[in-house]
């Protein structure tokens, strides 16, 4: 089968600095990939190449069969990639139902291939309710999203990303300025998208414990190159990981 994902020789160059250098990997359909490194290793900028936020100094990237190395964002979310961001990024003046609806609208309204969404919904309205549901929030749809805990605003983007129909989903640190107590509940939404949606999740994240307990594989970028992508068991033996994090307990 097709790789849901797969980059090859992924550049990045900003003013002469690699940003990152040579990354190739792919993600299986219904992967879920954890991506790890140390602040400032790439991650982020490795999600801004595939959603098209930065261009490629070199390599490529395929979703399925199809090449978007040189689409832009809005093309690319037309062929099935929707991302979350480190920082929250939702309509704070609209309702969660609003929110979410323009999601569906986008989807429902393009060419997207929705049939192994587990909602076949063909109106968009039902689609935002069915995926504020899916993460808790049915009984606040018309609270202003703006008023929402930062908790509450992540799994808002989380129905965001549902709602779009798209096959491959980027999560950017989505457990970033989450209490601790609230931690579980989003690893259960987040282990959904996969389970339960057959969606293809890259997530990248600092806590290990959530990349452990997620992640089918892990890929570790340092300095902009990619150490390893393997299994959770391996990458946490690997030497040259653990010298990466400079004795961090893995
Ligand atoms: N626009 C830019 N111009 C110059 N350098 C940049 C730019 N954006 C990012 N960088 C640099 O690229 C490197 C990778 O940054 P990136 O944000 O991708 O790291 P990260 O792994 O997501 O880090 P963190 O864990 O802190 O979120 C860093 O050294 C950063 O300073
Ligand atoms: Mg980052």
């Amino acid at each position: 089968m097709k790789p849901a994902l797969a980059v090859n020789d992924l550049s990045l160059a900003i003013g002469g600095a690699k940003i990152l250098d040579g990354v190739t990997l792919s993600v299986a359909q219904n992967e879920t990939l954890g991506i790890i490194g140390p602040n400032g290793a790439g991650k982020t900028s490795f999600f801004n190449l595939l959603s098209g936020i930065r261009h490629v100094t070199r390599g490529t990237i395929f979703l399925g069969e199809k090449e978007i190395t040189h689409l832009s964002i809005d093309e690319r979310a037309r062929a099935g990639i929707a991302r979350t961001f480190q920082t929250s990024s939702i309509f704070p003046n609209l309702t969660l139902l609003e929110n979410v609806r323009i999601g569906a609208q986008a989807s429902l309204g393009g060419s997207f291939n929705i049939s192994k969404n587990a909602y076949k919904f063909t109106d968009s309205l039902d689609m935002a309710h069915a995926c504020l549901q899916q993460v808790g929030l049915k009984n606040r749809e018309l609270q202003i999203a703006g008023s929402l805990s930062h908790g509450d605003k992540r799994r808002l983007e989380i129905a965001i990303v549902l709602a779009s129909s798209a096959e491959v989903i980027l999560l950017d640190e989505p457990m970033a300025g989450m209490s601790v107590e609230n931690v579980p509940e989003l690893v259960e939404i987040i282990r959904s998208l996969a389970r339960v949606h057959h969606k293809t999740v890259l997530i990248v994240e600092h806590h290990m414990d959530v990349v452990l307990g997620l992640a089918d594989r892990i890929a570790v970028l340092n300095f902009g190159e990619l150490l390893i992508c393997d299994t959770p068991e391996k990458v946490i033996a690997n030497t040259t990981v653990q010298s990466a994090y400079l004795g961090e307990v893995l």
